[in-house]
């Protein structure tokens, strides 16, 4: 990650882009301060008002219901004024560049752009641009999705007690994955103890982008001993050449079903960023089983994304 820097040069975070390269203490402590924002709402229902007086700009250039959702939520319960930028009916589509924009935004006093595209890259170039405002990417392309990483840690550390030793399995189409991507960084940094990557030769990716990974097509070998099971959906908006795909085929040798589910450890964790096709990558058995953790990872979600706000725009 080079284009724009993430962090000042005193160390402290001034745009939130990816987790590759983050310190693990800086992930751990945005983890802390989610867990502590999360048992505040708990028990009484109100947040410090960190965020009062801030403005949020969520740029959603793709489509998206719950990411843009937890942004709006976090940044709402903080008392931050949120505007949700209407691209369709923008002046984006009048021609204006994405920097433009963004200028335009900043000159109203916006404090952080929540940014969402399908080119990879897109937040680091706008962060680069930026002249007050805080960046924070809420997926680029198949590059980054930094907080989906952070609330997938946060969701492990509570269910599992730790991150640190765990093998984690993820299936699908890691090709195509920015969450794939993210959680990696994520879980490499807090020390994982083996990442495998599974999926059809087609949705794999090429080895050197992820070192110190296991890759392979072979699902059901890649759950022996698995702690922990994250499940991707194929990213058909980003495949331009897919092949017709057979969905029951898929689901026979890729789908996580009770029986296959049997083969990791007993107490495995099921994880899926959403939005989950069922009886495609995992069976609705799976998904609304005991140990999926599906609904943690959304609820997660705000918090992770409260804490990465308040480290940005508090003052
Ligand atoms: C993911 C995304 O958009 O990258 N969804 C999400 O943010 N929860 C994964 C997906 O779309 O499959």
């Amino acid at each position: 990650m080079t284009a724009a820097p993430q962090l000042a040069a005193d160390g402290r975070l001034r745009h939130l882009l990816t987790l590759d390269g983050l310190p693990s203490a800086l992930i751990e402590n945005l983890l802390d301060d989610a867990a502590r924002l999360r048992e505040q709402w708990h028990t009484q229902r109100a947040l410090p008002q960190h965020l009062a007086g801030r403005t949020v700009v969520n740029l959603f250039f793709e489509a998206s219901t719950r990411t843009r959702t937890s942004f709006d939520l976090a940044a709402r319960r903080l008392g931050a004024l949120v505007v949700n930028f209407d691209i369709a009916s923008s002046s984006t589509s009048k021609g204006e560049t994405t920097e433009d924009t963004l200028a335009t935004l900043e000159a109203m006093d916006a404090d952080a752009f929540v940014v969402r595209h399908k080119e990879n890259g897109t937040p680091a170039q706008l962060a680069a641009h930026a002249r007050q405002a805080a960046i924070l990417n809420a997926g680029d392309g198949n590059r980054a999705h930094p907080t989906q990483g952070l609330l997938d840690l946060l969701t492990i550390r509570d269910r599992k007690g730790r991150v640190d030793g765990l093998n984690v399995v993820i299936c699908g189409d890691i090709r195509h994955s920015r969450v794939a991507r993210s959680d990696v960084h994520g879980l490499h940094a807090l020390g994982a103890g083996s990442v495998a990557l599974c999926g059809p030769a087609s949705m794999l990716p090429a080895r050197e982008e992820f070192p110190g990974c296991r890759i392979s097509d072979d699902f059901d070998a890649a759950l022996t001993d698995a702690d922990v099971v994250i499940m991707l959906r194929i990213q058909r908006e980003r495949i331009s050449d897919l092949p017709d795909l057979d969905v029951d085929s898929y689901h026979a040798r890729y789908g996580l079903s009770m029986q296959r589910l049997a083969r990791a450890r007993r107490d495995a964790l099921v994880m899926h960023p959403g939005p989950i096709n069922r009886g495609v990558e995992i069976a609705s058995a799976v998904a609304d089983g005991a140990q999926s953790a599906i609904l943690d990872q959304v609820a997660n979600g705000v918090f992770v994304r409260m804490a990465a706000l308040t480290r940005l725009l508090a003052r």
